[in-house]
């Protein structure tokens, strides 16, 4: 009897690997390390009044951020809660945006917390933008944003780079994605490693 197929086996529009299982690993551990002393030193700095650990609330911005941010959050042994929301962009089989909308709900109670948006890559910038800015009409305490990748295209956002998103994963060049939470046209989110598709798939 044979396993359950490799990764690349069940996938074979799959071109080639980006960016492994073990580079992720090791990327997410590094950031959340970072996030928790960043995220402890606003916690400090709070303490004058009525510190409250409980004030850390993570939004991961789906579907693209769920398997990072699942990583990610397991990585970071603090006290959070979780804000979903969710961005719709990338409709069907396109492969540029098409502007960021918001698809649901958005989190509500953010005053006064210190809030983390994730999500799976900064293309345009637009996604996070929009959602910064969101987020920021609830004037929480503070507004993070960390990103798996960051492509090497001209922004659309309005705001530079280093305040899109504060924490990044890895830069990549202008290639269209998939795998590790990013799809195409709904599919490959659940490939485990960040990995680009054959043209005649696309
Ligand atoms: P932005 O608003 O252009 O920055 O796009 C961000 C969103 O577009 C991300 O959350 C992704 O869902 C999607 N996206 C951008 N580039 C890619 C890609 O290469 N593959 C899959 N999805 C992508
Ligand atoms: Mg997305």
């Amino acid at each position: 009897m044979s396993g359950a197929p490799g990764a690349s086996g069940a996938f074979p529009e799959i071109e080639r690997t980006l960016i492994g299982r073990e580079r992720i690993a090791a990327r997410v551990r590094e950031l959340a390390a970072r996030l928790c002393a960043d995220l402890q030193a606003e916690l400090a700095k709070d303490s004058g009044h009525a510190a409250d650990p409980g004030r850390i609330v993570i939004v991961p911005i789906m579907s693209g951020a769920m398997i990072f941010a699942s990583d990610l959050l397991r990585e970071m042994p603090l006290k959070l809660s979780l804000g979903l929301v969710a961005v719709s962009s990338y409709p069907g089989k396109s492969l540029a945006s098409k502007g960021a909308v918001i698809a649901s709900e958005l989190p509500a109670n953010l005053a006064g917390k210190h809030v983390v948006i994730v999500d799976d890559i900064l293309d345009s910038g637009q996604t996070i933008e929009l959602v910064r800015r969101i987020v920021g009409d609830q004037k929480p305490a503070s507004v993070r944003a960390c990103v798996m990748l960051r492509k090497a295209v001209p922004r659309v956002a309005t705001i530079p780079d280093d305040r899109l998103a504060e924490y990044v994963g890895f830069d990549i060049p202008d290639e269209f994605v998939v795998g590790y939470g990013l799809d195409y046209n709904g599919y490959y989110r659940n490939h485990p490693e960040i990995a680009t598709l054959r043209r005649d798939a696309l």
